[in-house]
């Protein structure tokens, strides 16, 4: 079987609008993920002014520049959005007035704190005492310049937010990570001119003066999304072959961990100027053995956890997970849906505080199971998942959530059961 329609990735996606936006020209995408999370973006900038035609996966971001960026009239929503609220944030804290930034009830409870301290010690204003959204900002442009910062959290989004502060406010910055974190900010701005170095984790961003690339630029298929049915392909045993996916060395964690596992994976990466691309082909892979995952890749396979615990009820021997706190702060607490899950379903998992042991055992079939996902797409889609290969009957509460990165889950999963 051959899939082509992973929507775009969900990160590139945001970034694709908000850099642009901060960018006098036109820049044009194509695979941009129209999922309700990146539709929240794109309303955004459009309330701060900028120009943007979307019909479908094909956007064309017009804008004036930073300068021109205006007030909004109204409070900024990034939906169910923390990429969206966290590098938003970062922008308007150097934009030159105030404005309020929120979101749904799952934002409204996530740490701020990790944005809101480094942008503060970078110059900017946030009003009140609150750490968690709504965040009134009081933008402005004197941020300090040359200013270093060393995260204590491995964080793409931290990272962003300081980069994207730093860009929009017009100085330098140096963001040091603590373990590699998902570059495509770092790729994006290069991609549209600016002088960055990414040297072993340092991450030095010069004032520089951003230009739109001439050509459409292709936002490749969602890695994240992908290993939904990639698990489900390995997990039935199906031969899949999935088109023009992300391989950004970043995000292909996830695919270390299948292969040590014993999938037997065939990765084809087309040669791409900004962002690796390229074919995953799964093959049957009949004796996937669970492992101990190591823990310098847990910041690359944060959000593909979920559906990784799934398929190790699959596989033998214990799947441990540690070091993965984060996922505690994630749109709900991902350690335990995910322990929620796996009992759900009759499986075995002991919960820790920073993750997990799946247990492999023999799972029931034809199961009837309820799970509140708690508006966790990831989780209402591990649910799907894991109903389909144990055959269960499940009533899932939150599964709206998917609509907020995989609009056409239900669709490809349609197809795999034809
Ligand atoms: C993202 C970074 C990750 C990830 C999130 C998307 C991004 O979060 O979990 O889904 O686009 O920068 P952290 O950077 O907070 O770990």
């Amino acid at each position: 079987m051959i899939v082509d329609a992973i929507p775009g990735d969900k990160s590139i996606s945001h970034r694709a609008i908000i850099i642009s936006s901060l960018v006098s020209g036109t820049s044009s995408f194509e695979g941009f993920l129209t999922s309700d999370d990146c539709m929240a973006t794109l309303s955004i900038f459009k309330a701060l002014g900028v120009e943007i035609e979307q019909n479908g996966p094909s956007v064309r971001i017009n804008s004036h520049g930073i300068e021109q960026l205006k007030a909004p009239q109204n409070i900024l929503n990034v939906g169910n959005s923390g990429t969206g609220i966290r590098l938003i944030s970062g922008v308007l804290a150097a934009l030159p007035f105030e404005s309020t930034i929120t979101g749904d009830a799952s934002i409204q409870k996530r740490p701020m704190a990790r944005i809101m301290d480094p942008l503060r010690q970078m110059g900017a204003t946030f009003l009140g005492n609150n750490q968690t959204p709504p965040l009134t900002i009081r933008g402005n442009k004197h941020f300090l310049d040359n200013w270093h910062y060393s995260m204590p959290v491995a964080s793409a989004q931290v990272k962003s937010a300081i980069l994207l502060a730093a860009l929009t406010a017009g100085v330098s910055v140096t963001v040091v990570e603590p373990e590699p974190c998902r570059d495509h900010t770092e790729r994006m701005l290069r991609l549209f001119g600016a002088q960055i170095d990414m040297n072993n984790g340092t991450i030095k961003l010069k004032k520089s003066v951003l230009n739109s690339p001439l050509e459409p630029i292709q936002i490749p298929a969602d890695i994240s999304s992908a290993l939904f049915f990639i698990c489900y392909s390995l997990m039935i045993g199906k031969q899949t072959t999935f088109l023009n996916i992300g391989l950004n060395p970043s995000r292909t964690g996830c695919l270390t961990i299948l292969k040590m596992m014993g999938a037997n994976i065939a990765i084809a990466e087309h040669p791409n100027a900004y962002e690796p691309m390229g074919t995953i082909t799964v093959s049957p892979s009949p004796n996937l053995k669970n492992i101990d995952v190591p823990l310098e890749l847990i910041p690359n396979i944060i959000d593909e956890l979920p559906i990784l615990a799934i398929l190790a009820t699959s596989a033998s021997g214990t799947f441990k997970v540690r070091g993965a706190k984060e996922l505690r702060v994630k749109e709900s607490d991902r350690i335990a849906g995910v322990c929620r899950l796996i009992k759900a379903l009759g499986g075995r998992i002991k919960e820790y505080e920073d993750g997990f042991d799946v247990i492999a055992t023999t799972l029931p079939l034809n199961q009837e199971f309820t799970f509140n996902a708690h508006f966790d797409h990831r989780l209402a889609m591990s649910a799907h998942i894991a109903a389909a290969i144990y055959k269960s009957h499940p009533t899932i509460e939150g599964e709206a959530s998917i609509a907020t990165s995989f609009p056409n889950f239900m669709e490809i999963m349609s197809q795999f059961n034809k």
